[in-house]
């Protein structure tokens, strides 16, 4: 017999607007929608690969090489129960000649091939690689707007990296989640230009973790519930909108606006959370000067560059193909010592939009 074996890899996704806050934490949906990039970049990957095997007698994860363990009830277990469920449904009991991949158990390996937990997504591509992996494993015939459910209940953020280029994510309405999914809003044809240009701040772990941070900033801030009533839904609109007719103007507006009000709403929480670090908020000043001249009538009135933070210090800079060699003087230039990055990849990695 022919062994059952997949292995498939996904990106990381930069949210432009971020998800902060879940109203079903078993479920993982969220308390507003939000809006990725893909980012088509060899550095920012998790391969996975999974096998399927009678003779296999639990199921098992490695990730970089170390053995984790899968918490019954946990995320990791719900989504490989959940991938078991849909094989069963939609391959075993349509094709009685199908293999009863669904009653075995599963070895699972994972590698990232950039620092995990750095506030660089690692959880995003790591859970959409393991359901694509999954689903190529039990040859699923399902979209990926469907494979988004499942691998949202691994990591919220994880179900927009099942699509490339532009990505939406519904928070949905429904208290069974199936309305909670990932949709593309542009593919990265749409839009090439655009880079992404990562500057590695730190590569340690995080000290609060998303889902700990979410917790606590739903328990405790006001600022949230203003963001997710009056500023994200309006945001979520006009940055699809910008998106659509490639205006990087509008598109750079929002992208910062969002991730300001994303780190007030961390401050907002009691007690505080604190993701970014001086480094992080003088390239923030950086970014804005930028802006500021290019923003003179002189020199074309338009924004040329955009920063945004995740749960972490790291910049990503989404900006124009054109731009990018000027932005990177302009960093090199104001963080000229060599450690003000502590980058396992060379001071930058940049990244076009990519296709997931
Ligand atoms: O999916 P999580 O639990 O890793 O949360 C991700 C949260 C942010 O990265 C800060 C925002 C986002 O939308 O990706």
């Amino acid at each position: 017999m022919a062994p059952f074996i997949a292995t498939t890899s996904a990106p990381v996704n930069i949210a432009c607007i971020k998800y902060w806050g879940k109203r079903d934490t078993k479920l993982i949906l969220p308390t507003n929608s939000s809006l990725s990039v893909t980012l088509d970049q060899d550095h920012l990957r998790s391969t996975t690969t999974s096998r399927a095997d009678p003779s296999f007698k639990e199921d098992r994860l490695w990730l970089n090489g170390v053995e984790e363990n899968i918490k019954s009830g946990g995320r990791m277990a719900t989504c490989i129960s959940e991938m078991k469920r849909m094989r069963k449904e939609l391959v075993e009991d349509v094709d009685a000649s199908a293999p009863k991949l669904s009653t075995f158990s599963v070895h699972i390996a994972s590698y990232n091939n950039f620092p995990t937990a750095a506030g660089l997504a690692s959880s995003a591509s790591g859970f959409a690689a393991l359901t694509a992996s999954l689903a190529a494993l039990y040859a699923l015939p399902s979209p990926p707007t469907t494979l988004s459910l499942i691998a949202r209940q691994g990591s919220g953020s994880a179900c927009r990296s099942l699509l490339g280029g532009f990505v939406a994510w519904n928070a949905g309405e429904l208290a069974s989640g199936l309305d909670s999914n990932a949709v593309q809003v542009a593919p990265e044809s749409h839009w090439p230009d655009i880079h992404a240009l990562i500057c590695v701040v730190s590569d340690t772990k995080k000290g609060t973790s998303s889902t700990s941070g979410m917790q606590r900033t739903v328990e405790t801030s006001a600022l949230l519930q203003h963001r997710i009533k009056h500023c994200v839904p309006q945001r979520m609109a006009d940055i699809s909108a910008a998106i659509l007719a490639r205006d990087f103007d509008r598109f750079a507006e929002i992208t910062m606006a969002d991730s300001n009000q994303f780190h007030a709403v961390c401050l907002d929480t009691a007690p505080p959370i604190f993701y970014m670090n001086d480094v992080s908020r003088a390239i923030i000043a950086v970014i804005e000067e930028y802006n500021r001249v290019a923003l003179l009538p002189e020199n074309g009135g338009k924004r040329k560059a955009a920063y945004t933070y995740d749960a972490g210090p790291n910049a990503v800079i989404y900006a124009p193909a054109a731009n990018i060699k000027e932005i990177i003087s302009l960093i090199i230039h104001y963080f000229p010592q060599q450690d003000a990055f502590k980058d396992p990849f060379g001071l930058f990695g940049t990244a076009g939009v990519g296709s997931g």
